[in-house]
């Protein structure tokens, strides 16, 4: 496109249902952020639009499994990612979420005008239902035997263990997730967005017009049309999202799919009610999504074909989707606990987010998955930041502070070498302006080191500690040069390492620089003081990376040891021996924190002969207690009384632990009358 007027920024929108790790940083939001930080830098009129990802069905089981209300999870996991991105300098305009208000009328909005418009097809299907439970189930909802490994635990649309995609009918034996029981199939319909209509669009549109996306992009863009678009459903049967504008449609949602791009819309609306459209509307904004390669299909296929179904809106000018990144060779997992969380990150390693910023740009899976190390971290840390950046700017400084009393000195005796080197910070500027406009963000900071490599060099070359004995003139101008290509390196480093930018400004004494002036040899202003000269980096030393590498060894040998658990069997007992546990279920009649305890929960239970207190160790895993009430659980009934905490504990409640270490009570699947014996 020609010059753009204006610039749009989103980055995927993650899901609020865990904290946010290293992959999420360098796959979408450090890119993005150097993006957004250069083009306000260079003086472009840009919005940068981030927020959480609310709905969905995950969301729900995880509300579910630990006791609490979808609301309650998302509340959480919004704070909490919000406080990551601030951490660590995300620069967003505005950081918003999609149980906003304004968010449920502009998708509800959205989806009226494409069904007004005769934009969807309704098609009834049959989908299994859970006749206890009262609603449809969510593929994630239904468990059975995989077709493929027989696994017994594989999910309506993903068996874990052999990794085949599947759907809820594939299962043998299927489940319902909520009650345990065999689920019925029941005709539900649907609202379809009819992709296989917009496929002469998306040729043209993708294949012809956008030849330049990222290979990756571009091969799954096509991969997918060739292999022929087909109708996507757009709604779902869940209590948890945005609820379908349609008479009849009760107890029905837009899907998380179709309500999320959506979400990039509305959080423009909150941040310019009065301005949005020029954003999002004009042919001369330019519309970027940074996302990851799980997301293409979606940001490419789907929310442009909604976009034009609308047909008031812009399309993305570029989707420059990263592939993903691996720790130590193993793909990162949240449920498997396999990540470096930012949130853990931040305490261990306070005021040192532009070292993680800039080994996960450095080392970026730009064009192929990588493997964030934490040797590879400090090595870089090390060798680079401090060996080259810092040393840099730290003998500037500190040779001025030596010869000049801490005072910019004059340029006064030029050679070649210095015009050379002057001619090259125009020449590394122009590089790095090319590589960021063309998305290749890794080539851009290298060529910003290169900068720093510049200065080492120069110094080496001229060596101003020498000519100090004889050549005072030559010294003023090589340390005013080089303190000059230190404000240079200012606006170079700024999109990438912003704490650090700030840092050295402060050391120079200056403000912030606009993009304009990189390449300029008079950004400081001869005879102006210098600030008090800090190092900007810190070596990192062997025992730091140590403990850090423990740490998930230790991950490691805990998951390996879940694996086991199954597998590790008892001694066989007599039924003799079984039968002196008397385990029996009951009602749960109250249950609350246990005051001066994180861990538990005092239950009193009915248990079909009166009231029994017992305290269970399970506090965490169920924030809101009460909601606990009114269900059954199942508990040993002759277990020995004590007293714990001053409180008289009689029984133990049994729990089963879950993939993520968390504790998940065990509960009849049906209601059974209060006392019944177990066994
Ligand atoms: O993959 C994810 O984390 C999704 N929550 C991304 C959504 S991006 C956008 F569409 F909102
Ligand atoms: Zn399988």
């Amino acid at each position: 496109m020609s010059k753009p007027k204006r610039y749009l920024i989103t980055s995927a929108l993650p899901y609020a249902n865990g904290p946010i790790h290293i992959g999420h940083l360098a796959g979408v939001y450090v890119p993005a952020d150097i993006y957004v930080r250069y083009l306000r830098s260079k003086g472009e009129d840009v919005i940068f639009i981030g927020g959480s990802d609310e709905h969905g069905v995950p969301i729900t089981i995880k509300a579910r499994k630990e006791g609490v209300k979808p609301q309650d999870i998302v509340d959480k996991y919004h704070a909490i990612i919000k406080k990551s991105f601030e951490d660590f300098g995300i620069s967003f305009d505005i950081y918003s979420r999609t149980t906003s208000a304004i968010h449920h009328k502009t998708a509800s909005d959205f989806f009226r005008k494409l069904y007004d418009n005769n934009r969807f097809i309704e098609k009834t299907s049959e989908q299994y239902y859970d006749e206890e439970a009262h609603q449809f189930l969510a593929d994630r909802y239904i468990t059975g035997i995989c077709p493929h490994c027989g696994n017994e635990n594989a999910y309506g649309d993903q068996c874990e263990k052999c990794g085949s995609t599947l759907s809820p009918m594939e299962l043998k034996n299927p489940r319902s997730a909520i009650s345990g029981n065999t689920p019925a199939l029941r005709e539900t319909s649907h609202w379809y967005l009819p992709l296989n209509e917009y496929e002469d669009f998306f040729k043209e549109w993708i294949l012809q017009n956008h030849k330049e996306w990222k290979h990756n992009v571009y091969g799954q863009c096509k991969s997918w049309i060739d292999l022929g678009l087909q109708p996507r459903a757009v709604s779902r049967d869940l209590g948890w999202g945005v609820p379908v504008p349609v008479e009849g449609a009760q107890g029905k949602v837009l899907y998380v799919w179709f309500d999320a791009p959506i979400g990039y819309i509305s959080n423009t609306i909150e941040l310019l009610p009065d301005r949005w459209e020029k954003y999002w509307k004009d042919e001369e904004t330019k519309l970027v999504h940074f996302i990851g390669k799980d997301n293409i299909v979606f940001h490419c296929i789907v929310f442009p074909a909604m976009l034009k179904a609308h047909g008031e809106y812009i399309l993305p000018d570029n989707v420059p989707a990263n592939e993903f990144l691996n720790l130590e060779g193993d793909k990162l997992s949240t449920s498997r606990n396999w990540a470096v969380w930012l949130h853990e990150y931040i305490e261990e390693f306070e005021d040192k987010q532009d070292v993680l910023r800039y080994v996960l740009c450095a080392n970026a899976p730009e064009t192929k998955d990588n493997d964030f190390t934490w040797k590879d971290f400090q090595t870089r840390n090390n060798s680079e930041l401090v060996a080259v950046l810092g040393n840099f700017v730290n003998r500037a400084l500190v040779l001025t502070a030596k010869y000049f009393d801490n005072k910019v000195p004059p340029i006064n005796k030029t050679t070649d070498c210095d015009n050379e080197i002057i001619g090259q910070i125009s020449e590394i500027k122009y590089n790095i302006e090319e590589s960021i406009e063309t998305y290749r963000f890794r080539e851009a900071l290298k060529e910003t080191m290169n900068l720093a490599r510049l200065g080492n060099k120069y110094l080496a070359d001229t060596e101003p500690w020498k000519l100090a004995k004889t050549d005072m003139e030559r010294v003023s101008t090589i340390l005013a040069v080089s303190l000059q290509i230190c404000a240079n390196l200012t606006i170079a480093i700024e999109p990438f390492m912003p704490f650090t930018a700030q840092k050295l400004l402060k050391m120079l004494n200056a403000s912030q620089y606009k993009w304009s002036s990189f390449g300029k040899i008079d950004l400081l202003k001869t005879g102006n003081n210098l600030g008090k000269a800090e190092l900007l980096f810190d070596k990192i030393e062997d025992d730091v990376i140590t403990r850090q590498i423990q740490k998930l060894e230790a991950t490691k040998k805990s998951n390996a040891v879940d694996n086991c658990k199954p597998n590790v069997l008892k001694p066989n007992i007599t039924f003799d021996d079984f039968a002196k546990t008397d385990i029996r279920t009951g009602t749960v009649t109250d249950c609350r924190k246990v005051p001066k305890s994180d861990k538990l929960l005092q239950f009193t239970i009915n248990d079909g002969t009166g009231q029994r207190t017992i305290l269970s160790g399970i506090a965490q895993y169920y924030p809101s207690p009460e909601t606990l009430i009114g269900t059954q659980v199942c508990f040993v009934a002759n277990f020995e009384p004590r007293k714990i905490l001053g409180i008289m504990s009689e029984g133990m409640i049994l729990s089963a632990e879950d993939t993520d270490g968390k504790l998940v009570l065990i509960q009849p699947s049906r209601k059974v009358q209060n006392g019944t014996a177990i066994g």
